[in-house]
């Protein structure tokens, strides 16, 4: 039986943060951070298979067993809540899901809040839980204009450096949830591939713990 292990990463900054990681623990593949449009890459000794994937598609590879491991935001496990298995936090690509809105003005309480995001089931329950009639406005990307442009009073969306609001006069108004990424596994790649995906995660875990006392020093 093939025991390859197959990791979805997320491209960009943070899968190459997680590669770096993997690499140092036994788990490199030549090639994989060279600026090419090639989306798979192999190992001579065929222990890894890596592939390159959009960030928010990563568990959709994980759940549909197209990987076997992925790393994902929790945003994105909390909004799509796919039937996976999270194995470890990562505490890599830390930010906060917020309520953000124009500088300095209140939304009005007497009609239903209108509020535009990427994450609408995040949004609906937060509010859900606090009892405030909302109306959502889906957005794909650069949600930051909404409120500017009247489309929306807030907007729910992921803060990191907090630079995208400021440089649009708008202030974060309410914190929903802490972010960071997980390393994931889907459920019949932990079945079949228990072993291998084990000794990685504890590989993991390890590589984990040392950074951290690394920096309480
Ligand atoms: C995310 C998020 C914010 C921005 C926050 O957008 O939606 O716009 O990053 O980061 P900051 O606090 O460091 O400024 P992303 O870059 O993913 O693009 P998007 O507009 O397509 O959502």
């Amino acid at each position: 039986m093939d025991k390859t292990i197959n990791i979805a990463l997320p491209k960009g900054r943070l899968g190459e943060k997680v590669y770096k990681m993997l690499e140092e623990l036994g788990y490199g593949c030549p090639g994989i951070l060279d600026n090419s449009r090639k989306l798979i890459f192999e190992d001579e000794a065929k222990t890894v298979r890596y592939f390159w994937v959009k960030p928010s598609d990563v568990a959709i590879y994980v759940e549909h067993g197209a990987a076997d491991v992925g790393v994902v935001g929790r945003d994105i496990l909390l909004e799509y809540q796919p039937d996976i298995y999270e194995l470890t936090d990562l505490g890599f690509g830390k930010c906060r899901m917020c309520v953000a809105g124009i500088k300095d003005v209140t939304p009005s309480t007497d009609r239903a809040l209108r509020i535009a995001t990427k994450f609408v089931h995040i949004a609906k329950k937060y509010y859900a839980e606090k009892g405030r009639e909302i109306e959502i406005i889906k957005l794909n990307g650069s949600i930051e204009l909404a409120p500017i442009l009247g489309l929306s009073d807030v907007i729910v969306d992921i803060v990191e450096t907090g630079s995208t609001l400021k440089e649009n006069n708008l202030e974060v108004k309410e914190e929903i949830l802490n972010i960071s990424a997980r390393f994931i596994a889907g459920k019949a790649a932990y079945r079949f591939k228990n072993a291998e995906i084990g000794v990685m995660t504890e590989k993991i875990n390890s590589w984990l713990a040392a950074k951290e006392k690394e920096n309480e020093k």
